[in-house]
């Protein structure tokens, strides 16, 4: 039964039982499913003991016993959806025995066969036994995915490195091993880095965290570090729950952030039951202390049971079921109290677009359909902004025109129909934000020729900058006539009815065709545009605005006024495969707009180019910036490319970001853009990200090359535009 109805965290409701002993299959499931789980993790092969390698039989000789129970115990829909196979944790291919080797080989195959048999839709793995000396191990398992096409293999790694650190209890009671940074030999990141390279990044090789040991406080214990990699599972020892003052079967607090993270991530829980001894510190009655104790919105709790030794084979006990129900339920309870995951998401439809490539929009070559207009106009706050803006621009025009007529700053009185909530004087930083969507305000018909100034919204799709301009002359009384100029026959037409519809006679012309082509026979004051990408100016807003810049009166004003492109450094598994899966070379060259959820960034963004209007002309357009990330962080990591941002100052201090450490709160027409890596790189702990970006320009086309030059030189992505641009 599912967690929680979150759903925002996608598999993550579903939870499983990891059994760690000899057990009954059949009751073992029943159990977990009777307790709320959704899935049991259970040994592959009957026994946990090394298993010699079948020798050749002679004729009339006995074959060995099974090593596995009977597929017939459970249904073939049981076993592929319900239980997943763990692999011997005793097999170890890259041991110097020999026989052991041997008989680990031939155990690896004869148990991925059998879970392949079983149509099992993952397998469990022990981490490599002997870390990073793991060719062999890499090798199986990279046979196995090729062998098992059907079949994803989940490598176990601890969370904190394992060998020999001085251990000490936990808050908890859970072992928590020494603060001092693992060296990369003992660092488990290093060994999955080592197979999952030796796999080349296979989307089906996966890592399952056990998370039962934390590294020692004061260190924060975090599944960040994981968040870029195909992170799948997170095991934790169910004995480490303790119970609180009021009898609740709790976890750390370090623990459950450590599962907050998880739930976030959209990564599945599962608790290692080791029979009945998981249990038995339910006879304890001690409350933990108080930090560690949940809330009294708690889960009811379940009966405390005294155990006696567990029953072998191990099959739980009603006592025991009770105790793994009330973990279950608290497991929901924290599921269902975790914050948001992501991006603010509210329906499925928006978590559709988690870490979904799509192209960049193409807005000049293209037309726009009418679905991506309606997507752009649900964003208020882009549109509330944009009014501020506009309504400061016009303030403006009008206090220039009243300094230059008067040789002083002259106040201006706003005829009656102004709204009084907006000053007329200069600004003092007080001006009121429009954050509240109100009915569409019209100021009085204006002819051009009687405006006191003229607004151009350039590239005016349907219309909502429009109506943005004239409620901005509304609330400021500035008598103004707007033209909305507009390339696609079809948004135009659009505007066609709402200018009958909405009111817009005698205050809107309008203006079908090509800004850059434009040529009004009275220049106007304020030009406004909203031709900006995820990287800013990848939609050619810098090449539309040169060409419409002529028709902006000497000393009038752009808005936006200014943007700059922003890049990070990124590690993202998911994305780099999904993009790798489109095969063609330009798979690596194209750069990804991308809701970006399962991704870590390395880094904190840099501002890359910037663009400012009007431009001095003739402008030029192209760009090279050298940018240097210094990465530290929990350990080495890889990088899979650069996630890009921008920001726009759209005037008088009205600015627009999707930048992480400043987006524009509530904003969300823009997903960030990803510029993917031919080869993922290496990146060391404590090490500098080198990379230069150039904006190209031709006559007919603008795009973008990238080169990695430190810690290890990439080829040139997209050199000359070869495999993506945008059309002039
Ligand atoms: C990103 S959309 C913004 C539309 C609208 N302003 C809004 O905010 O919903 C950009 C619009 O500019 C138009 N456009 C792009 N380049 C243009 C050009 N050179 N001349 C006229 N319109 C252009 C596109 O057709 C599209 O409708």
């Amino acid at each position: 039964m599912p967690l929680g109805q979150r759903i925002d965290c996608g598999e993550a409701k579903y939870a499983g039982v990891s059994l760690h002993c000899e057990a009954d299959i059949v009751q073992s499931l029943q159990d977990c499913l009777e307790c709320g789980f959704d899935f049991l993790v259970a040994p592959l092969a009957s026994s946990p003991e090394r298993r010699p390698a079948p020798v050749p039989q002679t004729p009339g000789q006995a074959p060995p016993p099974p090593f596995a129970p009977s597929d017939m115990l459970l249904s073939s829909a049981q076993w592929s959806s319900q239980v997943v196979g763990r692999v011997s944790s005793w097999i170890d291919l890259d041991s110097p025995d020999l026989a052991l080797r041997r008989d680990s080989e031939v155990a690896l195959a004869q148990e991925l066969a059998w879970a392949g048999h079983l149509s099992q839709q993952a397998c469990i793995l022990p981490p490599p036994p002997r870390g990073l000396r793991c060719a062999r191990y890499a090798r199986a398992l990279n046979h196995a995915l090729m062998t098992q096409p059907n079949m994803a293999l989940w490598v176990t790694l601890p969370l904190a490195p394992p060998a020999g650190e001085e251990e000490k209890e936990d808050e908890a009671g859970g072992s928590a091993v020494a603060v001092d940074p693992p060296s990369a030999a003992d660092d488990p990141w290093e060994w999955w880095h080592l197979l999952r390279c030796a796999c080349d990044h296979s989307t089906r090789l996966c890592v399952a965290l056990d998370v039962s040991r934390l590294p020692a406080e004061p260190a924060e214990p975090s599944l960040e570090r994981w968040r870029g990699e195909n992170l799948r599972a997170v095991f934790l020892d169910a004995a480490l729950f303790k119970p609180n003052r009021h009898g609740h079967w709790v976890l750390s607090k370090r623990l459950q952030s450590v599962l907050g993270e998880a739930f976030a991530y959209g990564v599945q829980v599962a608790l290692t039951v080791d029979g009945g001894r998981c249990f038995k510190n339910e006879t304890s009655r001690e409350a933990v202390p108080e930090e560690s104790s949940s809330s009294s919105s708690a889960p009811a709790p379940s009966r405390p049971v005294a155990f006696a030794s567990p029953p072998s084979p191990q099959v739980l006990d009603l006592g025991q079921r009770e105790g793994l129900k009330a973990r279950w339920e608290y497991l929901s309870y924290l599921f269902r109290k975790a914050p948001p995951a992501g991006a603010g998401e509210t329906s499925a439809g928006e978590l559709g677009y988690r870490d979904y490539l799509q192209s960049p929009l193409q807005p000049l070559q293209d037309n726009l359909e009418s679905q991506t207009y309606e997507t752009f106009e649900a964003d208020a706050i882009k549109y509330t902004s944009y009014e501020e803006a506009i309504a400061r621009a016009l303030r403006d025009t009008l206090l220039t025109r009243a300094r230059n007529a008067d040789g002083e700053q002259a106040p201006i009185t706003p005829p009656e129909y102004a709204d009084p909530s907006f000053s007329l004087t200069a600004d003092d930083g007080n001006a009121p934000p429009c954050h509240v969507r109100r009915p569409p305000l019209l100021p009085p018909p204006c002819a051009p020729e009687d405006a006191e100034a003229i607004v151009a919204v350039v590239g005016a799709g349907r219309g909502p900058l429009v109506a943005a301009a004239l409620s901005a002359a509304s609330k400021t009384g500035v008598r103004v006539h707007v033209f909305a100029v507009e390339k696609n026959p079809n948004a135009v037409l659009t505007l066609q009815h709402r200018h009958s519809l909405d009111g817009w006679a005698g205050r809107v012309s309008l203006v079908a065709g090509d800004m850059r082509d434009w040529k009004p026979r009275r220049q106007v004051d304020v030009l406004v545009s909203e031709l900006l990408g995820s990287f800013g100016d990848n939609e050619l807003s810098p090449e539309c605005l040169d060409g419409a810049q002529s028709v902006l009166r000497e000393g009038g004003i752009c808005v936006p006024q200014s943007y700059a492109s922003f890049l990070a450094p990124l590690s993202t598994h998911k994305l780099w495969t999904d993009a790798r899966g489109f095969k063609e070379v330009e798979r690596f060259e194209t750069p990804y707009v991308v809701r970006m959820h399962r991704a870590r960034v390395l880094a904190p963004p840099q501002r890359v180019h910037e663009f400012v209007h009007p431009a001095p002309q003739p402008a030029d357009n192209e760009r090279c910036a050298s940018l240097s990330f210094s990465v530290d962080g929990q350990g080495a990591s890889v990088c899979h490319g650069f996630v890009g941002y921008f920001d726009t100052e759209l005037y008088g201090g009205v600015r627009l970001s999707i930048v992480p450490e400043t987006h524009t709160p509530g904003m969300n027409s823009w997903f960030p853009i990803y510029f993917p890596v031919h080869a993922p790189f290496y990146v060391p702990k404590d090490s500098t990200i080198e990379v230069t970006i150039w904006r190209k320009t031709s006559r007919h086309k603008v795009w973008y090359e990238w080169l990695v030059t430190s810690p290890v030189p990439s080829v040139i992505h997209n050199p000359r535009g070869r495999s993506y641009y945008v059309g002039l």
